[in-house]
């Protein structure tokens, strides 16, 4: 076929019912709701060929089952099953990756966005006149009536912080609710972080002031069935993708977090070491040791719970992946005091040699449990 007389994407996909848009669902235990979704969705994008993409973190309520049983009956509707994954940010990454349609769009599972803004989110887009669409409570005609003082307000901080730190210039960048030309995403995609809740956010900031953007008001609803993923962590989790925004990627959450442990490890390793050496009068040696099996052995704990917990090793995998995190300390507690001896070498200032050493262990011991204890 001629290139002048090839359809282009869009009339091609009216002429043959190929999607338009493409739904991006996230699920974690949302059993109750998928289906009640779907129905709502069938109905509101009468006029639109598009499809369905859910993607669940191997629910333990078993949401995919219900996902697949709609998928049988409907083509449209898609499934991705991820297991040993979690997080909401990278789910959403991978459903839109995993679709084709020209636009994208992120909607909550649990009914709290309204998906009847969807029809004129695609037309925004389909004008020309919006690159990305934010379904925003923060504008006239939206509302955040359903959350109480303390979510209001958490919500509303870190609406600030994102504007003043980020330079974010949207209302409401803390939305999960959006759509996005495919072609925009998939440039800023190699950029974004999978971790974390706010994916909305780091689209924004990743991409500066080069989309397009356009929000709609809507109201953010109240939950119908199960209940929140949101906890403290994801506070933690939105720090992290600020400072990551802010050092242009060179300093990511993860590592932020594997040094804080280690920080912390270092406040254990020393109580142990006082605690052996003052109450039980062991030998400074067997003392030391005994401070640094603790503390490997707490930085192990924590990082499973905090640094990786989206990829938390369970049952025996956590013996395999202890002892591996032993192995990997050891061997960077060799590169910390060997790059320490070779900086004193040079310039001998107790505290450059010393930090830079600790800094090399870091870092060793980062790199390395990434690749060998908790590797994807
Ligand atoms: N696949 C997957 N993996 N989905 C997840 C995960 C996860 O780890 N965690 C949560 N989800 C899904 C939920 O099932 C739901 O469909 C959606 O993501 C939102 O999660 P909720 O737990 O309902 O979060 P929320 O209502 O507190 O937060 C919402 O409001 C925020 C605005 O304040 C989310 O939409 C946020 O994105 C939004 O920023
Ligand atoms: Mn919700």
């Amino acid at each position: 076929m001629n290139d002048a007389i090839k359809p282009g994407p869009e009339t091609l996909s009216q002429a043959t019912g190929l999607p338009q848009l493409s739904v991006v669902v996230p699920t974690f235990n949302e059993r109750d709701n998928v289906t009640v979704l779907y129905r709502r969705l069938e109905a509101t994008l009468a006029g639109i060929p598009w499809e369905v993409v859910f993607v669940d973190d191997n629910s333990p309520d078993g949401t995919w089952e219900v996902v697949r049983g709609l998928a049988r009956q409907d083509p449209r509707v898609r499934c991705i099953r991820r297991i040993g994954r979690r997080g909401l940010s990278g789910a959403c990454i991978e459903g839109i990756l995993a679709s084709s349609a020209p636009y994208a769009a992120v909607i909550d599972a649990d009914l709290q966005h309204d998906e009847t803004q969807l029809p004129k989110m695609v037309g925004l887009l389909q004008s020309g006149e919006a690159e990305l669409v934010v379904g925003s409570r923060y504008i006239e005609g939206g509302s955040a009536d359903s959350f109480n003082k303390s979510r209001a307000g958490a919500s509303q901080l870190a609406t600030e912080v994102a504007k003043r730190v980020l330079k974010v210039e949207i209302a409401d960048p803390m939305s999960g609710f959006f759509m996005i030309r495919r072609d925009k995403f998939e440039q800023l995609a190699p950029q974004l972080s999978t971790q974390g809740f706010k994916i909305l956010l780091d689209i924004v900031a990743t991409a500066q002031d080069k989309l397009r953007t356009i929000e709609v008001p809507f109201t953010f609803g109240s939950r119908q069935h199960g209940e929140s993923k949101l906890d403290s962590m994801v506070a933690l989790d939105f720090l992290g993708l600020v400072l990551a925004k802010l050092t242009h990627d060179v300093v990511s959450l993860r590592f932020l977090l594997f040094a804080m442990v280690g920080s912390i490890g270092l406040i254990v390793h020393l109580t142990t070491l006082f605690i052996a050496l003052e109450f039980f009068n062991v030998p400074f040696p067997e003392a030391q040791a005994a401070g640094a099996l603790v503390a490997m052995t707490s930085n192990f704990i924590l990082n499973n719970f905090l640094t990786y917990r989206d990829q938390r090793l369970k049952g025996f995998a956590i013996l395999r992946g202890l002892l591996l995190f032993y192995l990997v300390c050891s061997v960077g507690l060799f590169a910390n005091v060997g790059v320490a001896f070779s900086v004193y070498d040079q310039e001998p200032i107790w505290w450059l040699a010393g930090a830079a050493g600790a800094l090399m262990g870091v870092v060793w011991n980062y790199a390395m449990s990434g690749l060998f204890v908790w590797r994807k």
